[in-house]
């Protein structure tokens, strides 16, 4: 923090080029750096305030998923930096601790945008992080998960055509082709995040051990959930815990799932666990998240078709649903389609049920974003927050990035 107790970052969003298959660099955008952006770490209660510098040839906008902040701040498609101009959102935290992240938002151009690279993680610390492990890069680890298509000289293909968009047959984990990491303690925490165009990935080890779930996109569960796999759709962030033995090698891996958008069968990374580990404290058994979301009275639906919702595609100039400030409503998702999901800014929610049942204990937690299967109702409590704007609307879409583009989105208002 500055002497005004203000946390000032300054991000520039601009061309660059990485060097993904050895010796053939390619053409990408970047934020502070070649691809991808930094890792900005806050603390509940800090005051922050952005420097967002859009040097790209084109305008973009920089949208903070996760952050509950005012609509004007949000990074939506009303927010448009132009090219070569600055964009100053200020805000104070104010949420429990959590892995959110940050990507661009023009209307119609997110796909390209955040293919291209633009994206970064955005860590929410509060009083209770320490209890977990959260020493950066070393047990508290980032892992941005994002498909690609190669072309011959190493350039990234905007393979765009088709119903879901970019499904690559190429994944990178925080911008790195074939990676590996190594593990120096027993316990190590993940922030998993699926920063990809469309591709669901249902994650798990090659040798099937179980991990600890301990928090999904809004924040902690209130005890770690124990699974073997978890499924994450764009957008969606789970903090997993894993144990590892001394010198031992085990990998992360893709598994097919039962739908065209699931990249299965696929190595993420793998873990090299150093001779000796560091003891890292035991897990506790029960952490620090929220009580649950409540589910309101009032009930509204959305009827989820290929690139609209309820019948209508995207419009700027339309105010789609207004709330009241603080509100708790059911959100009632029915899709009529293929796959898609579904995620809604500045809220906290929680998943009441998917075709009539209860999720399992890890999509029972604070969340932003959902899967929502092919033909699926998906039942969610929403919990608004206290920033009213009549004016500036917040968004609700699909995250496959091409049905948001295409215009599967609406805009809601907080007054
Ligand atoms: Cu991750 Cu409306 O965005
Ligand atoms: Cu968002
Ligand atoms: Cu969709």
């Amino acid at each position: 923090p500055g002497a005004d107790g203000v946390k000032r970052f300054p991000l520039l969003m601009r061309p660059g080029q990485a060097e993904f298959l050895p010796g053939r660099p390619a053409r990408t955008w970047g934020i502070n750096g070649d691809y991808l952006g930094p890792t900005l770490r806050v603390r509940r209660g800090d005051k922050v305030a952005m420097a967002v510098t859009n040097l790209l040839p084109e305008a973009s906008t920089l949208h903070w998923h996760g952050m509950r902040l005012p609509a004007a701040m949000d990074g939506g498609p009303h927010q448009l930096i132009a090219s070569g101009g600055t964009w100053n959102p200020a805000w104070t935290v104010d949420q429990p601790a959590a892995t959110t992240w940050y990507h661009p938002h023009p209307h119609g151009e997110t796909s390209e945008h955040v293919y291209r690279g633009l994206a970064g993680m955005f860590i929410v610390d509060d009083e209770h992080s320490a209890e977990l492990p959260h020493t950066y890069g070393v047990d508290d680890v980032p892992l941005i998960v994002q498909d690609k298509v190669f072309d011959e000289d190493g350039q990234l293909e905007e393979a765009f055509a088709g119903t879901f968009g970019l499904l690559g047959d190429q994944v990178l984990v925080n911008g790195t082709h074939d990676p590996f990491f190594e593990v120096t303690t027993t316990r190590v925490r993940f922030r998993i995040l699926n920063g990809s165009n469309a591709h669901v990935f249902t994650v798990g080890f090659a040798d099937d051990r179980r991990f600890q779930v301990i928090a999904s996109d809004a924040g902690l569960l209130r005890a770690p959930a124990t699974v073997d796999r978890v499924r994450i759709s764009p957008g969606e962030r789970f903090e997993v815990v894993v144990e590892f033995r001394p010198g031992e090698q085990v990998v992360l891996r893709g598994f097919a799932g039962d739908s065209a958008v699931e990249k299965g069968d696929y190595d993420l990374l793998k873990f090299v666990a150093a001779q000796q580990l560091a003891a890292s404290p035991e897990l506790p058994r029960t952490l620090a998240g929220r009580s649950p979301v409540e589910p309101g009275e009032r009930v509204r639906k959305f009827r989820l078709g290929g690139s609209n919702i309820n019948g209508n595609e995207m419009d700027l100039a339309r105010i789609d649903e207004v709330v009241a400030a603080g509100a708790r409503e059911v959100w009632e998702l029915d899709n009529i389609t293929y796959e898609h999901n579904f995620h809604i800014h500045e809220v906290a929610f929680r998943v009441l049920t998917v075709d009539g049942e209860e999720p399992p204990e890890h999509l029972r937690g604070p969340k932003d974003t959902v899967f929502v299967p092919g033909g699926a109702k998906v039942r969610l409590a929403v919990e608004f927050g206290p920033h009213t704007d009549p004016k500036v609307p917040y968004m609700y879409h699909c995250h496959i990035l091409k049905h948001e583009d295409k215009g599967m989105m609406g805009q809601f208002v907080i007054v």
